[in-house]
C-alpha cells in the first residue's frame, strides 16, 4: 500500500501545471507570435490538420477513446493528458488550447530535459511559474535573468534588463544545440516494436554549430521583442514541408554529370536526418530537357516509405517490418542514373519535390485538400550542358 500511495504521489508530481496561453507572450512577442500562428506546432490538432485528422478517424484506438498522440501533437491540453494518464476515456475537443496552440510557447519553453525511451521519448516540462528555458545568441550560458534595472550612462539613466513578465534561464543545453525538438521528433514504436517513424540521424547529439533550430528556425528580420530591440530573430513559422520550404533548399545540394555519355544526377543531404522522413511521403526526382524547341521528361525517381505485414502493405498500427525504404539517408550524398545522353546546348531542369501525402494513400484516407495532394518543390535548378 505504501508503494502505491508513492507511485500516485510520484504521478502527480510528473505532471505538466498549466501553461500561460500563448496571447500572452503575443504581447511583447508579436513577430514570433505571427509567424507561429501559422506553424505546424500550431496546427498539430486535429481540429488544425486535416492529414492528422484523416489518420486519426482509422486508428483503432478511436473507438477505444485514446487519443494518446496527445503528449506530441496536443501537449499543452494538460487536462486531456492528465485523464489519459488516469485511464479516463480521452477524445480531443474543440477547446481554446486545441484550436489556438496544441504546442504552445511555453509548452517548448519549459522543457526542462527529455527522457529516452524506446517507444518514444519523453518531455519533462519544469514547473516553476513564468520561468522560460532559452539560449542566448545560440549558445548555452551560466545566466538566469530576472528582471531588473541597471544602472547606465554613468548613473543618470537606468536600463531595464531581461523580460518584465518572466525569467529566462540560458542554462539548458537542450535550447543550444537543437536537442529541445527529439521528445517528439526523434522516433516513434508501435505495438509490435516497429519504428513507424525514425528521423534516423546520425550521430548521439545534435551538433551545437549546425542543427535543428540553426536549419529549421534560421534568423530573419524582425525584433525578438517590443522592449529589447533586435534586427533579427529566430523563424518560428518552423520551416518544413507544409511551411516555406524554401528556407531548406539551401541544405540540399543538386549536381550533374555524363561520365560515360550518360547522365546522372547527385543528390546531397546536409542535413542530420533521412530525407522526408515521415512514412506518409512521396518524394520525387524529377528531370527534364530542352533540346531545340522540344522538352523531353525522364521517367521521375520516386522516394517512399512501405510499411507492412505478412509480405503486404499496411497501415502503421498493425506494420511489423519496414518493406522498402529509399529515402536519402542523414548526410548521404546519392547518386541517380538516368537513361539519358545529353548533348552540347540541351538545358536540363532538375527538380527534387514532393507531395505531402502520397496520392495513392491520400485517396485511401479520403484526403481532398489541394495544398495536400499536389506536387511541391523543394529544390530546382537548371544546368545549361
Ligand atoms: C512521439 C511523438 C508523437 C506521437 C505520440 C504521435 N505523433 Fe504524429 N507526428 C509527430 C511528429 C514529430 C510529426 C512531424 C513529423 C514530420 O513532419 O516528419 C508527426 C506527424 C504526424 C502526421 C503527418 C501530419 C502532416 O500534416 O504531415 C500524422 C498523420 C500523424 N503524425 C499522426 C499521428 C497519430 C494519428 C498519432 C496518434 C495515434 C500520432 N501521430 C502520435 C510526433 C508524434
Ligand atoms: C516547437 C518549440 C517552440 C515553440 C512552439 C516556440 N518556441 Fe520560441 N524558441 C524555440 C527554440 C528552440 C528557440 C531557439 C533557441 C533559443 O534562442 O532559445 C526559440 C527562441 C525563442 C526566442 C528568442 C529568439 C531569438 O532569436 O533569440 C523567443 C523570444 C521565443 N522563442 C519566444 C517564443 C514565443 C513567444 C512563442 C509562441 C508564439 C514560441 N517561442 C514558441 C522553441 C519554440
Ligand atoms: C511583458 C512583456 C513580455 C511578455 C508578456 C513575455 N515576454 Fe518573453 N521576453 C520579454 C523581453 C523584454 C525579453 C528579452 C529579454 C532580454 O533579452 O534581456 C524576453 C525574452 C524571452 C525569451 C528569451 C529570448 C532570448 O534569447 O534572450 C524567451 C524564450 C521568451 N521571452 C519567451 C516568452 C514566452 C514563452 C512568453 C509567454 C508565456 C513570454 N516570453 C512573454 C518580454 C516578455
Ligand atoms: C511537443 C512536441 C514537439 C516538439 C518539442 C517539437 N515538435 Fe516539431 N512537430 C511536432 C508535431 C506533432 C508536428 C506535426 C504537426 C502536424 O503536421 O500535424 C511537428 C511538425 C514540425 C515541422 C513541420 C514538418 C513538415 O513536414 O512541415 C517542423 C519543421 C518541426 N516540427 C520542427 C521542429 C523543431 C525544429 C523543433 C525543435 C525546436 C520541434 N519541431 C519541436 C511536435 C513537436
Ligand atoms: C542542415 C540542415 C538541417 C538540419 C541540421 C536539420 N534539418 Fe530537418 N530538414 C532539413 C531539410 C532540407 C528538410 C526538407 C526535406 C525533408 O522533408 O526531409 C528537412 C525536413 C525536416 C522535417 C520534415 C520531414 C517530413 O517528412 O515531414 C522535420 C520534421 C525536420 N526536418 C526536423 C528536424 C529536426 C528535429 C532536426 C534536429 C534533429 C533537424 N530537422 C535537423 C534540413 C535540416
Amino acid at each position: 500500500m505504501r508503494h502505491l500511495t508513492l507511485l500516485i504521489t510520484l504521478t502527480i508530481l510528473a505532471q505538466a501545471a498549466p501553461f500561460v496561453p500563448s496571447k500572452v507572450c503575443s504581447k511583447c512577442h508579436p513577430a514570433i507570435y505571427k509567424e507561429y500562428m501559422g506553424s505546424m506546432h500550431r496546427n498539430s490538432s486535429v481540429f488544425n490538420d486535416p492529414v492528422h485528422k484523416a489518420v486519426w478517424d482509422k486508428h483503432p484506438l478511436k473507438t477505444k477513446q485514446k487519443y494518446n498522440c496527445a503528449v506530441c501533437h496536443t501537449p499543452t491540453d494538460t487536462k486531456l493528458i492528465e485523464a489519459f494518464k488516469k485511464g479516463k476515456p480521452t477524445l480531443p475537443q474543440a477547446n481554446r488550447i486545441q484550436r489556438d496552440e496544441p504546442i504552445g510557447c511555453a509548452t517548448c519553453h519549459r522543457i526542462q530535459s527529455i527522457r529516452a525511451h524506446a517507444q518514444q521519448n519523453e518531455n519533462i516540462y519544469s514547473n516553476k511559474p513564468k520561468y522560460y528555458y532559452a539560449a542566448k545568441g545560440g549558445k548555452t550560458v551560466k545566466e538566469r535573468v530576472k528582471f531588473h534595472e541597471e544602472p547606465s550612462f554613468f548613473g543618470l539613466f537606468k536600463k531595464a534588463k531581461g523580460s518584465p513578465f518572466h525569467t529566462i534561464d540560458y542554462t539548458n543545453r537542450l535550447f543550444a544545440n537543437g536537442a529541445v525538438c527529439l521528445g517528439c521528433h526523434d522516433h516513434k514504436r508501435n505495438k509490435q516494436g516497429l519504428a513507424i517513424c525514425s528521423m534516423d540521424r546520425k550521430g548521439a547529439e545534435p551538433s551545437a554549430k549546425t542543427n535543428c533550430v540553426t536549419c529549421h528556425m534560421p534568423q530573419v528580420s524582425g525584433s525578438l521583442s517590443t522592449i529589447t530591440e533586435t534586427k533579427t530573430h529566430a523563424y518560428h513559422g518552423f520551416a518544413g514541408l507544409h511551411v516555406r520550404p524554401d528556407l531548406l533548399a539551401k541544405h540540399i545540394a543538386l549536381t550533374i554529370d555524363a561520365p560515360k555519355g550518360k547522365l546522372r544526377v547527385t543528390v546531397k543531404n546536409q542535413a542530420d536526418h533521412r530525407l522526408f522522413s515521415h512514412p506518409l511521403r512521396l518524394a520525387q526526382l524529377r528531370v527534364t530537357i530542352e533540346r531545340q524547341n522540344k522538352t523531353v521528361t525522364l521517367p521521375p525517381v520516386n522516394l517512399f516509405t512501405v510499411l507492412g505485414k505478412n509480405g503486404r502493405p499496411a497501415m502503421p498500427w498493425v506494420a511489423d517490418t519496414v518493406l522498402k525504404q529509399n529515402g536519402i539517408g542523414a548526410k548521404e550524398s546519392r547518386t541517380f542514373a538516368f537513361d539519358f545522353m545529353p548533348q552540347k546546348k540541351d538545358r536540363i531542369t532538375v527538380t527534387l519535390g514532393y507531395y505531402i501525402v502520397n496520392p495513392q494513400s491520400a485517396r485511401k484516407l479520403g484526403i481532398k485538400e489541394r495544398g495536400i495532394k499536389e506536387f511541391k518543390v523543394l529544390k530546382s535548378k537548371i544546368f545549361p550542358y
